[in-house]
């Protein structure tokens, strides 16, 4: 098969990262997430100058590994501290409109990890009290910058393959064994539909371009499970005229057959990949020559985490809207839900109002 690399595409190879090299940043919430934003901050040398935790052992063994000056125990604190120019949440969303309304008082820049929320009229709310402080507002979706999908993303925004018109992501994983005792997922209600569809949907959404305006979820159980909620969905994507998607998801494997692979095909091309892997093969009529593998070095890429929170300090710095703002992730969040409603109720379409891009 022919190669190439995102040189010979005029790809950008380096993601969109801020120009000040020592953004001062707190954290709130030091569980399992946040080992991975901390390691993508320090490798970036954005310091993180405080944070804020309830667990007070996991606060000061967190502390001892990272050298994080201060600890809190309450947020508002880490707000308050003048040090502190850029907020990143990295709580479930437990925690959300306090630390928004308490942000946006202090007129401090805040960056969240997905979900935006579980509930629409609340995310909606922050958006806009957000909005009228003045205050950028976004949510880490870190899953468009792992290697694969950054390239993929521009070859699709570069109109190599044309027009979407279909995509798709299918994952066959481990979870339902691998997470069986997690204090969270294994007992939460919305497992596939909402916690992990939130990455799965926001993917789908960036690679057709458009918003879904309705969607037809099914899940399904295996007995004897150990997760609570179902561990396999099955969902359709209706973004309009000419254009679907589709969503199969499936954590139940008793087998080391796990597998992933998105597709993304357009009037001029299609474009097939991993999520998580180090290869992209694509066909292109623009391109003569037949199909041909991206060759990448996923290596030379910061940390994927360094992406969303890359792309939310040079936003700051130039006063444009943040990739992933808060107000643009309602989208994501309008799918997933009503993707959760559709499934709750064995699997109907459910219309979404509301959708601007
Ligand atoms: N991007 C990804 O790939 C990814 C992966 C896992 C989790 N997540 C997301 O990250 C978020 C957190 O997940 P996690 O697995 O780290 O959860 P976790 O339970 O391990 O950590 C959450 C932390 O927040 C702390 N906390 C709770 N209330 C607080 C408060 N009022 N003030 C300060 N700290 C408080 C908890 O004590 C805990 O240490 C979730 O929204 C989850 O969906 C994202």
């Amino acid at each position: 098969m022919n190669t190439c690399t995102p040189q010979e595409l005029g790809l950008q190879t380096q993601f969109t990262l801020p120009k000040r090299p020592d953004w001062r940043i707190g954290v709130i919430g030091l569980g399992g997430i946040s080992r991975a934003h901390l390691a993508a901050y320090r490798s970036m040398g954005w310091q993180v100058v405080a944070a804020a935790e309830i667990d007070l052992d996991r606060a000061r063994r967190a502390q001892q590994q990272w050298g994080i000056h201060r600890i809190y125990d309450r947020y508002e604190d880490l707000i308050a501290d003048p040090q502190v120019e850029v907020i990143s949440l990295l709580t479930h969303p437990t925690l959300r409109e306090p630390v928004v309304q308490a942000a946006a008082q202090a007129g401090k820049p805040l960056q969240t990890e997905k979900p935006l929320g579980d509930d629409l009229p609340l995310c909606e709310r922050m958006v806009r009290m957000a909005q009228e402080s003045g205050i950028p507002f976004a949510v880490s979706q870190n899953y468009r910058w792992h290697p694969a999908v950054f390239f993929a993303r521009q070859i699709i925004e570069r109109g190599l393959i044309g027009t979407p018109y279909f995509a798709s992501i299918e994952i066959h994983g481990t979870q339902d064994v691998e997470l069986a005792d997690h204090d969270f997922y294994a007992v939460c209600d919305d497992f596939l539909t909402v916690q992990w569809n939130t990455h799965l949907a926001d993917l789908l959404r960036c690679f057709v371009g458009r918003d879904a305006r309705r969607v037809l979820a099914r899940t399904g159980r295996m007995n004897g499970q150990n997760f609570r909620s179902d561990n396999l969905l099955i969902s359709i994507a209706d973004y309009g005229e000419g254009c679907s998607g589709h969503i199969l998801h499936n954590e139940l494997l008793r087998s080391e057959m796990q597998r992933n692979e998105c597709r993304v095909e357009g009037d001029r091309g299609s474009l097939i990949f991993s999520v998580w892997g180090t290869e992209l093969i694509f066909d292109s009529q623009e391109i003569p020559g037949g199909a041909r593998r991206l060759e990448f070095d996923a290596g030379a890429l910061p940390n994927t985490f360094c992406g969303p929170m890359g792309d939310f300090l040079a936003s700051i710095e130039t006063g444009r809207e943040p990739t992933i703002s808060a107000r643009r992730n309602l989208a994501t969040l309008r799918q997933v839900l009503a993707e959760h409603r559709s499934a709750q109720a064995g699997g109907v379409w459910v219309e979404i109002e509301g959708q601007e891009r």
